[in-house]
């Protein structure tokens, strides 16, 4: 008999409303989504229809308006800040399309700083950061700051940043948005890897091409899932 896959977080009609002064402009309008472990998923859609405003709710950096979100089966509106920051820290990576790395920081120390949140010491948090790097084909590239690397190799310090954690999902938000074709493909190579070994990854694409590497596309429309 086939396992069941556990589900890590689902959401429940989910509404996220922003307000500019008196204009509600409504992101998100009813969505119901869940995660489960190994999934491989990207979303679609037009600019504006709610995309990254799925992800960041679903990675908990923001908040639903209405409707429900469980984390493991447990309410994340009843999450206070801290348990709420933890749960982020322990559950979820994040990737930008701009990469979102520290300047000043070399790329080992910028992979590292997760884990100094997550209150491991530092030889703890160098040799874990060191491991990641060196997996993901970044061994001689660990001294180097953002503005010594290729894009792809800032995405792929990004990628190890979001792995250090070992996270349970690992959401991107148009990850090879700023990279070339040759240099996105690499970066897909890497996600593919990723699921293959048993990660979970959710990611954000315009491009039907790097939206085709996922088991399941979501599509949305005016801030609701298309079903076809
Ligand atoms: N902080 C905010 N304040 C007000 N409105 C916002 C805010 N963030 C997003 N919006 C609006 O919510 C809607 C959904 O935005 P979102 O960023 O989720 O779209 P998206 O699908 O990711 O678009 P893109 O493909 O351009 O990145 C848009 O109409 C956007 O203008
Ligand atoms: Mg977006």
């Amino acid at each position: 008999m086939k396992k069941e896959r556990e589900t890590i977080c689902r959401a429940v009609n989910m509404r996220k409303t922003y307000w500019r002064g008196k204009v509600a402009v409504e992101a998100l309008r009813g969505v119901t989504i869940q995660i489960r472990t190994n999934d491989y998923i990207s979303i679609m859609g037009a600019s504006g229809s709610g995309k990254s405003t799925l992800i960041h709710i679903l990675s908990c950096l923001d908040t639903p308006t209405e409707g429900e979100y469980f984390l493991e089966d447990r309410l994340v509106s009843n999450y206070t800040d801290l348990e709420l920051a933890n749960a982020r820290n322990k559950f979820f990576g994040f990737i930008f399309q701009s990469f979102s790395l520290l300047p000043r920081l070399t790329a080992l120390d910028n992979v590292a700083m997760p884990l100094v949140y997550a209150g491991i010491g530092k030889n703890a948090r160098l040799g874990r950061a060191r491991e990641i790097l060196a997996k993901i084909g970044l061994a001689d590239r660990m001294s180097h700051r953002p503005n010594e690397m290729s894009g792809g190799e800032c995405q792929r310090v990004a990628i190890a940043r979001a792995l250090v954690n070992d996270p349970k999902v690992i959401f991107a938000d148009e990850p090879t948005g700023n990279l070339d074709s040759k240099t996105g493909a690499e970066i897909m190579e890497i996600f593919d890897r990723l699921v293959d070994d048993g990660n979970t990854v959710v990611m954000v694409t315009h491009d039907p091409n790097i939206a085709a590497h996922a088991k399941k596309i979501v599509r949305l429309k005016d801030g609701m899932i298309e079903h076809e």
